[in-house]
């Protein structure tokens, strides 16, 4: 039996690629490693738990010495890395434990993977081995009005997340050119919808608008990104894991710019006829407040070559989307009131009490 390890597979997207592998491949075994930090959540994996062909070990993908183990313990195949720290403005407050699990994490994964399938620029690329990397369109910088990120598009990351993801983009290419191993890389744009930690931009408001608390928009609400259902990066991420090339990048993206302030808007509009409150209702909670120093303005991923080279594209159009996903978060009050309890408190307060 095949086994794939996906590490950060308790946190939002590593959650929905565990449950597509884990439902789609009865005949490989999926390994979820996780630290299990605020953003990781085995709550999200509750109905595959118990399935064959998957299994979960916590741990630090900063300790070499656990990742060199987990190596030697099984023969794996595939490795699909998505654990990160994957929040910008905890970067701004935090970098170096961007640093930690982001660069020196991943390279103690590229150097348990080098060892174990025997990786040489003297010999040739392993066969049936493949190092899948997980990396954002925030490595490109900010676009202006006009004009989309290629995968050509040269690296000018402006945030410390970005900085240490674009750090760990250059490490696994560094891998493949000096070692031989054989990695594929993807660079998606912000994704949305269920189990999603209420830090970011759509849950944060879903749960501030369910509680009629204030709505925060950073600076003038003009910043725009390209917006992709969390589980088309999955079928995404398995179609480039079955069929990439070796070596290549895959820009990944669905087609959909919003600017922040007219995404809210829409969102405002779908929950005020969810909640049954009058239109326009939850418009009145929109707050202006400080900017995020640095906010990149634009963000536009041009996703046609995998489109054009794998035949993948997006299968859930944005109305269809939000909608599912402003369902999920009222469906489950208990997920969402148990993450926000405890440390997030601490960290809602640091992050916006002073900045109103
Ligand atoms: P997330 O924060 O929801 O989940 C990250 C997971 O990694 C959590 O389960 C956490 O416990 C785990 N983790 C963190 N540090 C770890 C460590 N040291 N060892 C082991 N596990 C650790 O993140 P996400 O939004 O699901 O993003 C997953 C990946 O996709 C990241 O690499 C991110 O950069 C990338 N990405 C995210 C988006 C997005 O819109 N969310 C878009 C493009 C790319
Ligand atoms: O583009 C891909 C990236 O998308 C991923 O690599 C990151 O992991 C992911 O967090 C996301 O980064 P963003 O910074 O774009 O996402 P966030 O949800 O934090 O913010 C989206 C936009 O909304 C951004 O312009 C900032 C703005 N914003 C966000 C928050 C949390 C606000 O105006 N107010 C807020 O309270």
């Amino acid at each position: 039996m095949k086994k794939i390890l996906v590490t950060g597979g308790a946190g939002f997207i590593g959650s929905h690629v565990v449950r597509l592998f884990v439902t789609k491949y009865s005949n490989h075994h999926i390994v979820n490693v996780d630290k299990l930090t605020y953003a990781g959540n085995l709550e999200n994996l509750k109905d595959i738990e118990n399935a064959s062909n998957y299994s979960f070990v916590k741990g630090d993908i900063t300790d070499a010495a656990f990742v060199d183990k987990l190596f030697d313990e099984h023969d794996f195949a595939a490795v699909v890395h998505l654990a990160a720290e994957s929040h910008v403005d905890r970067s701004i407050s935090n970098p170096l434990d961007f640093v930690l699990t982001n660069v020196v994490g991943t390279v103690n994964l590229l150097n348990a993977a080098k060892k174990i399938w025997h990786c040489s620029k003297d010999k040739p690329l392993p066969q049936n081995k493949i190092f899948y990397h997980v990396s954002t369109d925030e490595v490109y910088g900010s676009l202006g009005e006009t004009g989309y990120f290629l995968e050509t598009t040269p690296y000018d990351p402006q945030s410390p997340y970005s900085a240490s993801k674009a750090s760990s983009d250059h490490f696994v290419r560094a891998y493949f050119n000096t070692f031989n191993l054989p990695v594929v890389l993807s660079n998606c744009s912000n994704n949305y919808g269920s189990h999603q930690f209420p830090e970011k931009l759509i849950p944060l408001f879903i749960k501030n608008i369910r509680d009629k608390k204030s709505l925060p928009v950073y600076g003038d609400g003009k910043y725009t990104r390209d917006w992709l259902f969390v589980e088309d990066h999955a079928t995404a991420i398995d179609t480039i894991l079955h069929n990439g090339k070796l070596g290549e990048t895959y820009n990944i993206g669905g087609f959909n710019e919003w600017q922040n302030i007219n995404l809210i808007k829409l969102l405002c509009k779908v929950m005020d006829k969810k909640l049954g409150r009058a239109e326009g209702e939850s418009e009145q909670l929109i707050t202006y407040i400080k900017d995020r120093p640095g906010h990149d303005r634009r963000y536009a991923i041009d996703a046609s070559k995998l489109n054009q080279s794998l035949g993948w594209k997006p299968s859930v159009t944005f109305e269809e989307g939000l909608e599912r996903t402003v369902e999920w978060y009222l469906e489950n009050e208990t997920w969402l009131n148990n993450v926000t309890s405890g440390n997030y408190q601490k960290y809602y307060a640091a992050q916006y009490e002073t900045a109103e």
